[in-house]
C-alpha cells in the first residue's frame, strides 16, 4: 500500500533526479521532430510522476495551451482539476487539436511521437510496416519482460522466428479457427452454471469473466482448465492485474527515467518485484511439468509443442533462442495480452447491453431467429447476424480496450511526417 515513508523517499528520489540533472546534464534540442508541448528538464512532459499523489496539483503538459481549448475537451472546462483527474485519451485528442494528428511528447529525454488519426497510423503500421515493426526498449516493459516473449522482443532474426512458431502453433490449437469453438463452448457452460448459482441476486461478472477467458487461454498455452474456485489461477489472476496496474501506476513512470528505481524497497516497486516473482514461480512450475510428463508423440499443448521444437532446434544450433526462459515470456504475453482485452471487451459489452435495453432486445431477437435457444452459437453463423455483429464493432469502437496500442519504434529515419 502507499503509505508516508513510499511518498516521502520518492519526492527524495526526485530532487535527487533533479538535482543529478541541473549538475551534470544538458539537454541536447532534439532536430526534426514533430511539433509539442514544451517538456520540462529531466522528466519530459510527465513532471506529476516525480511528485506523490497527495502533492500532485500539476498538471502534466503545457496547460497554459489547453486554455484554448473548449469545455469538455481536456481544455478550460477541466483547468481546475488535478491533472490525474484528465483522462489521457483526453488530453492527447487536445494535443492532437493544438498540435495536429502527429505530435511529440518526452517520456525524460526520450521523444515519443503520438499518431492520432487513422491516415497517420496507416501511413506508418501499413505503408510502412517494415520500417514500424520494431518495438522501443522502455525501462519498466524491459525490467519485466527482458525483450523476450513475442510482443515486446525486437523486431530482428529471434523475434520473427518465435512468433512464426506462436502463431503457426497457437492457430494449430484453434486460435483464429473454428476449432477453438468446443472450447470456448465448453468454458461457457461453466459460465452459465456460475451466473445460475446467484438466481435473482445482484453479483460481480468481473471474476466468473476474467476465470472463463483465461481458462480458453489455459487451454490452448497449458491443455487444461481451472476450477473457478481453484486458488493458484485466482491468485495468478489477481497478480496479473495488479501488476498491470501497477506498471501503468504514474510513480512506475520513473523507472522509464532512472531504472535502478525499480530496485528500491518502497511501494509500488517493492510490491510489482514480488508480483513478477510469484508470477514467474507460478509458470516455471507449469513448465517444469510439462517437461516431466512429455511424450513427444503426443504433444497436448503450446507448451509441449514449444519444448518438442526447441529440443529439435537444438540438434542443430546450440545457440538456438527456443529455451525454456523464451517459452516463459512467451507463455506470460498470451495470458497478459490475452486476459484482460477479452474480458473488458466482454465485460464493456454486458455494461452496454444492460444501459441499452432496446439494442439489447435486438440482438436477442437476432439470436434467437438464426440460433434458437436449444444450440449454441458458431462462427459459422455470423455471417447471418449483421446487427448482432455490428453491436460487438460498435461497442469496441466506443470502448477500445488498449487505446494507446503497443508503442512501435521506427528502426530507421523515415519520410517527413515522421
Ligand atoms: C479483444 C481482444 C484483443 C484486443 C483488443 C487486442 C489488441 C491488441 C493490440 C492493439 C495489439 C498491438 C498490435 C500492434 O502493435 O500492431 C495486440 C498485440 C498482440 N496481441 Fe492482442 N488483443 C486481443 C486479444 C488477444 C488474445 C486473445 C491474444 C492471445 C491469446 C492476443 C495476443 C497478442 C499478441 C501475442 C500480440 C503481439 C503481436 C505481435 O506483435 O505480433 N491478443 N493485441
Amino acid at each position: 500500500m502507499e503509505d508516508p515513508v513510499s511518498s516521502a523517499l520518492l519526492a527524495a528520489a526526485g530532487l535527487l533526479l533533479a538535482l543529478w540533472w541541473l549538475l551534470g546534464r544538458r539537454r541536447r534540442p532534439l532536430q526534426g521532430l514533430p511539433p509539442g508541448p514544451k517538456p520540462w528538464p529531466l522528466v519530459g512532459n510527465f513532471a506529476f510522476a516525480l511528485l506523490p499523489n497527495p502533492l500532485v496539483r500539476k498538471r502534466l503538459l503545457n496547460m497554459d495551451r489547453q486554455k484554448q481549448l473548449p469545455k469538455g475537451e481536456g481544455g478550460a472546462g477541466r483547468e481546475q482539476q488535478p491533472l490525474q483527474q484528465n483522462p489521457p485519451h483526453l488530453l492527447l485528442t487536445a494535443l492532437a487539436k493544438i498540435y495536429g494528428s502527429i505530435f511529440s511528447l518526452f517520456v525524460g529525454s526520450r521523444p515519443l511521437i503520438m499518431l492520432s488519426d487513422f491516415e497517420a497510423v496507416r501511413d506508418a503500421l501499413v505503408n510502412q510496416a517494415e520500417v514500424f515493426s520494431d518495438r522501443p526498449s522502455i525501462p519498466i516493459v524491459a525490467l519485466l519482460s527482458k525483450r523476450k516473449g513475442v510482443v515486446f522482443a525486437p523486431y530482428g532474426p529471434v523475434w520473427k522466428k518465435q512468433r512464426k512458431f506462436s502463431h503457426s502453433t497457437l492457430r494449430h490449437f484453434g486460435l483464429g479457427k473454428h476449432s477453438l469453438e468446443p472450447k470456448i463452448i465448453e468454458e461457457f457452460k461453466y459460465v452459465k452454471a456460475e451466473i445460475l448459482k446467484h438466481g435473482d441476486e445482484k453479483f460481480n461478472p468481473f471474476p466468473i469473466i476474467g476465470n472463463a477467458v483465461s481458462n480458453v487461454i489455459c487451454s490452448m498455452a497449458l491443455g487444461r482448465r481451472f476450477d473457478y474456485d481453484d486458488a493458484s489461477l485466482k491468485t495468478m489472476l489477481k497478480l496479473m492485474s495488479r501488476g498491470l496496474e501497477l506498471s501503468l501506476n504514474s510513480h512506475m513512470i520513473l523507472v522509464n527515467i532512472c531504472p535502478w528505481l525499480y530496485y528500491l524497497p518502497i511501494y509500488p516497486f517493492r510490491v510489482l518485484r514480488q508480483i513478477e516473482l510469484d508470477i514467474t514461480a507460478f509458470l516455471k512450475t507449469i513448465i517444469a511439468q510439462h517437461r516431466e510428463s512429455l511424450d513427444s508423440q503426443n504433444p497436448r499443448d503450446f507448451i509441449d509443442m514449444y519444448l518438442l521444437h526447441a529440443d529439435e532446434e537444438r540438434k542443430i544450433d546450440s545457440e538456438s533462442s527456443f529455451t525454456e526462459d523464451y517459452l516463459f515470456f512467451i507463455i506470460a504475453d498470451l495470458f497478459i495480452a490475452g486476459t484482460d482485452t477479452t474480458s473488458n471487451t466482454l465485460l464493456w459489452s454486458l455494461l452496454y447491453m444492460s444501459l441499452h435495453p432496446q439494442e439489447q432486445k435486438k440482438v436477442q431477437e437476432e439470436i434467437d431467429l438464426v440460433i434458437g435457444r436449444n444450440r449454441p452459437p458458431t462462427l459459422v453463423d455470423k455471417a447471418r447476424m449483421p446487427f448482432t455483429e455490428a453491436t460487438i464493432m460498435e461497442v469496441q469502437r466506443m470502448t477500445v480496450v488498449v487505446p494507446l496500442s503497443i508503442p512501435r519504434m521506427a528502426s530507421e529515419t523515415t519520410g517527413k511526417r515522421f
